[in-house]
């Protein structure tokens, strides 16, 4: 049975993540020069701006307690958007738009969040997103590739015990030599 007989409501969960080319999501230092654009410029490439027609109205943020902690620390990125934040611990409230959430990952997308969010934009980290996809409750993986090997870090995808297709449906190059890869579940589609 798939996600859409269980639930009417269905919602997509878009897993949105920066790596570098060797497959690292943070430095071991946790600082995110990385991140910045090189000054060359890949004449192919589109403009940054396109990146903003991927959050469309009626979405979330969810995100692990580590980088919401790594968020808060460099500047909130995620406005005044609906944001979950997955914990097992009591975590002070810092924002009106933001919740905490702890237990079954499968209840909040389906019986949470699905009711409340056509689309559910699943951030990071690492563990988390790695507990998603074990569960099978990523729909869609956006991964933006940074020009950059990092050698050593905190890699996205861990080890898992079963293979997963993907299918791609999109490939965008940024004039900042990023490239976003865009790809569906190829078991979903099925
Ligand atoms: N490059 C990018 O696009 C990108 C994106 C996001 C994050 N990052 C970086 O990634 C790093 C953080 O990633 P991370 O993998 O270490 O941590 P994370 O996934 O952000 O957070 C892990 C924490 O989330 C909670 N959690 C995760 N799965 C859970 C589950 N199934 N049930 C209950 N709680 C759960 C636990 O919190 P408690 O311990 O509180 O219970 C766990 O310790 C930071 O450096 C951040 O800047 C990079």
């Amino acid at each position: 049975m798939s996600r859409d007989d269980v639930n009417p409501n269905k919602s997509t969960v878009i897993l949105h993540v920066v790596s570098s080319l060797d497959g690292f999501i943070a430095k071991k230092d946790n600082t995110v020069a990385w991140l910045d654009s090189p000054g060359d410029v890949y004449e192919r490439g589109v403009s940054a701006d396109r990146g903003q027609e991927v959050v469309e109205p009626v979405y979330c943020f969810v995100l692990g307690s580590r980088t919401y902690e790594h968020a808060l620390e460099l500047g909130w990125p995620y406005g005044d958007s609906p944001t979950i934040v997955v914990t097992n611990r009591e975590l002070p409230a810092t924002r009106k738009s933001v919740e905490f959430y702890s237990g079954d990952l499968k209840r909040l997308v389906e019986v949470v969040l699905a009711p409340r969010y056509k689309n559910i934009w699943l951030v990071g980290g690492a563990i988390l997103c790695q507990s998603f996809l074990t569960l099978g409750l990523v729909d869609e993986i956006r991964l933006t590739i940074a020009p950059v090997l990092l050698g050593d870090g905190l890699r996205l995808f861990g080890t898992s015990e079963a293979e997963q297709r993907w299918k791609l449906k999109d490939v965008v190059a940024y004039k900042n030599g990023f490239v976003e890869l865009s790809y569906c579940s190829a078991v979903k589609l099925s």
